[in-house]
């Protein structure tokens, strides 16, 4: 079972409303396609049907994105599991930035490395959701500030993290977590 989400994506205008050629976009909406991933419970669905799906079911469920438009020093916004997830396509500066910090001054201690998939660390794929309390940090939409680091920021109460989404600064316990994702192409990620 499949369906879409509604694609969000307005062309870019002047002020006076007219296209623009092109535009650098940090924010893109992208189509992304659900699967739940019901494997053999499909077989039992006609029996179950009239109840609700299992919270296996909805536990298996995943999202493939196509991240082909997203160009490095560009973000988007998706939704797994109605969370927020942000994927960045890393510059190789915001790269070096990550790789230079040591970690041993890190509140929670990860290599950029550790955080991203071998030979595609350009990828940093994690939620959208502070860890203080759940707030969605600032910075994978053009225009909104980075923080300190250049990463995200939390604007609830201060939080900064830095290109690695690791936290720096502010009242956050841990790191953005990096969900469950595996790249199927060079440009389709399936999360969860
Ligand atoms: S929820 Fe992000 S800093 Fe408090």
């Amino acid at each position: 079972m499949a369906h879409e989400a509604s694609i969000d994506a307005p062309a870019p205008q002047t002020r006076d409303g007219a296209p623009t050629a092109v535009r650098r976009r940090d924010f893109i909406n992208v189509a992304a396609v659900t699967f739940a991933s019901v494997g053999g419970v499909a077989a039992l669905y006609p029996l179950i049907s009239q109840m609700a799906p299992s919270a296996d079911v909805l536990a298996e469920s995943s999202t493939e994105i196509d991240i082909s438009s997203i160009q490095p020093g560009q973000s988007i916004k998706a939704v797994f599991r109605k969370q927020p997830v942000f994927i960045r396509n890393l510059t190789p500066q915001e790269m070096a930035e990550a790789r230079k910090v040591d970690t041993g001054s890190l509140r929670d201690p990860q290599t950029l490395g550790e955080r991203t998939k071998p030979g595609k660390e350009n990828w940093l794929i994690t939620l959208g959701v502070c860890t203080h309390l759940g707030c969605v940090p600032l910075g994978a939409a053009e225009g909104e500030v980075k923080g300190e680091f250049g990463g995200y920021f939390c604007p609830c109460h201060g939080s900064h993290y830095d290109t690695a989404a690791r936290i720096r600064k502010g009242p956050a316990p841990t790191n953005l977590e990096v969900p469950e994702y595996a790249f199927l192409s060079d440009t389709v990620v399936k999360i969860g």
